[in-house]
This record gives structure tokens, C-alpha cells and sequence, in this order.
């Protein structure tokens, strides 16, 4: 329902016609009874400001943000929440009462939430990410903020060294833990597979396996039994790299539990209620992914 008083919240992006955040939201919006509505709003790079001031300024209660805009958005913040300083990149905004601009990136805590919902405990050793963009960066700066030791491999190595010198910098002089935590280990994009043997778990933020790009070259020989495998890409909901997984007995996790997880603060912020991700939502958007058959970014916020 929208009454003359509804809350308003949506996502911007350039484009932002394959996003799954409207359907998501406005399902929880219906599910609580919530007079809200959450909208698509294209938006280019040019009328980045002149759109984040409008829709401030006409009362919207904060927005998710989407490729192009994650790093530039920062810009804009009052406050930037501590994954969202790591990472330099920004996924949903929250407009106060009192007229600020809060910045976090709940991509990592998505990652992290989605392995918990699937029984998953990250902490039992070192994680393999696969890529070094800006999927791997939150993902490697909430699992460092764990404490949990991350390698990273990428196809460009030096993607991979930047990414590891921006968060050995940006854990700054007064790290969280009180002995000095895990770094980012990087690794040779071609030695990976043999890296299997000494990670629990292994994921990946390439765009590899996305529906209309090349599969992912997937050796999965020396992977221990208790490896995990998880992908962030949810189109196609299994990946060759999970089917692979699967075909050897390995845990598997999807991408489409991080979309939806990382949703979560955000609808909390804007519209007062911490919505749940249940088999409902979860059902309604993996058939949303089946039937559109078109490509999605890695881009979790998507
Ligand atoms: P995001 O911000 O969503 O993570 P991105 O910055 O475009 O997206 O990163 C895409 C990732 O997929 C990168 O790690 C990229 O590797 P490069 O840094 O070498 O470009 C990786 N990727 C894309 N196509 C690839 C391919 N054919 N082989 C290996 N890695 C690939």
C-alpha cells in the first residue's frame, strides 16, 4: 500500500533495468504491511549529484547503490561505515532525519551472512577468493575483519597486489584484534588448483559462469573433502564451478543467498523492520533468475 505519508527507498545504477532490488524489497514491503515503495532509478554518472541531492531533498528515507556509482557515492557520505572505508565503495545510503548522509557496504557482511544461513562456518581456515575486483574486495575486507585469513588469486596479479596493499593500509595503525590479524595472500592466477588443498573454503567473484561469459576452468582434483565452494554469480543459480563442486561431494553455496542478504540493513534502516530471508523470498527470487535468462552483474547489490 502507498498512502500520502509512505516511506520511499530505491536503487540507483547505471543501467538498473536487470536489478533484483525492487522485486525483493517491495516483496518484504508487502509482507510487512509497510506503506513504502522502492523504485528503479536510472541514473548517469553526469547526474550523479544533482539525483542524490533531489532525492534527499524529496524526502527519500535512502537508497542502494549499484555499478557505476559504489566508489563515487562515497564522496557524497557524511559517514562511512568501517567496510565501506576499507573498501572505498558504498552500497547503501541512509538520508537521517537530521539531514545526513550514512554510507555502508554490506556486500562482505552479506557474503558472510549467506555462508551462516547455509551452515557454513567460515572460520574453520583460510578462503580462496577467485578475482580481485570490487566483489573480492568487500568479501576479502569482511573476512579479514574476522580474523580469518584470505588468498587471493586473479587473472591480472597486480589487481590482486593492489587489493592486498589497499587493505593491509586500510586496517590502519589500530587493528581490531589485539594481536596483529591475518593479510591477503596473493597467488598466481594459474596456481590455484593446487592451492585447494590447505583452504576450507573457495570463491568465486569473477565473472566467470555468468550466463553469456566463459565458464570458469574449474580443477577441483586437490580439493580436500571439507572444502566448501561458493559463487557469487546467481545466473544460472548452479554454476559449472558448483555443479563441479557438487559432482565431487563438496558443500556448495550460491550466489543468490548474498543478494539477498545484503539487502537487509538497508530495508531495516529505511523502513524500520529487519525483514527475513526465508524459503518465500528466496523461492520468489531464484524464479525471477530462472525466467529472465538474462546475464547479472557480480555485483551483489544488483
Ligand atoms: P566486480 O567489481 O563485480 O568484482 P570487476 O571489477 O569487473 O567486477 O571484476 C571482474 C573480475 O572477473 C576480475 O577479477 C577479472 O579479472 P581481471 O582483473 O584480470 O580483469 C575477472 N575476470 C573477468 N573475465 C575473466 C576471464 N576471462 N578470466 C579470468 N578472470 C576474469
Amino acid at each position: 500500500m502507498i498512502s500520502g505519508s509512505a516511506r520511499l527507498a530505491g536503487v540507483i545504477g547505471h543501467p538498473v533495468s536487470h536489478s533484483r532490488s525492487p522485486l525483493l524489497h517491495n516483496h518484504w514491503l508487502a509482507r510487512h504491511g509497510i506503506d513504502g515503495a522502492y523504485v528503479p532509478l536510472p541514473v548517469p554518472p553526469e547526474r550523479l549529484e544533482t539525483a542524490l541531492r533531489g532525492l534527499r531533498a524529496a524526502g527519500f528515507a535512502g537508497l542502494n547503490v549499484t555499478v557505476p556509482h559504489k566508489q563515487a557515492v562515497a564522496a557524497f557520505c557524511d559517514e562511512l561505515d568501517e567496510a565501506a572505508s576499507r573498501t572505498g565503495s558504498v552500497n547503501t545510503l541512509v538520508f537521517t532525519a537530521d539531514g545526513r548522509c550514512l554510507g555502508s557496504s554490506t556486500d562482505g557482511a552479506g557474503f558472510l551472512a549467506s555462508l551462516r544461513a547455509a551452515g557454513v562456518d567460515a572460520r574453520t581456515g583460510p578462503v580462496l577468493l577467485l578475482g580481485a575486483g570490487g566483489a573480492a574486495l568487500a568479501l576479502a575486507a569482511s573476512l579479514l575483519a574476522h580474523g580469518i585469513p584470505v588468498l587471493v588469486a586473479n587473472r591480472t596479479r597486480e589487481r590482486s597486489e593492489a587489493l592486498a596493499r589497499r587493505l593491509a593500509t586500510a586496517a590502519g595503525p589500530a587493528p581490531r584484534h589485539a594481536v596483529p590479524g591475518p593479510g591477503v595472500r596473493v597467488l598466481d592466477w594459474a596456481a590455484w588448483p593446487a592451492a585447494l588443498a590447505d583452504v576450507a573454503l573457495l570463491v568465486n567473484t569473477t565473472s566467470l559462469g555468468m550466463r553469456g561469459q566463459p565458464a570458469l576452468p574449474t580443477d577441483l582434483s586437490r580439493a580436500g573433502a571439507r572444502l566448501v565452494v561458493a559463487d557469487i554469480v546467481y545466473v544460472p543459480l548452479e554454476t559449472a564451478l558448483l555443479a563441479a563442486a557438487r559432482a565431487r561431494g563438496l558443500r556448495t553455496v550460491g550466489g543468490l543467498g548474498m543478494l539477498l542478504h545484503q539487502a537487509v540493513p538497508g530495508f531495516a534502516a529505511w523502513f524500520g523492520v529487519t525483514p527475513e530471508v526465508d524459503d518465500e523470498v528466496t523461492a520468489l527470487l531464484a524464479s525471477s533468475v530462472a525466467a529472465s535468462g538474462q546475464p547479472a552483474a557480480t555485483d551483489a547489490s544488483g
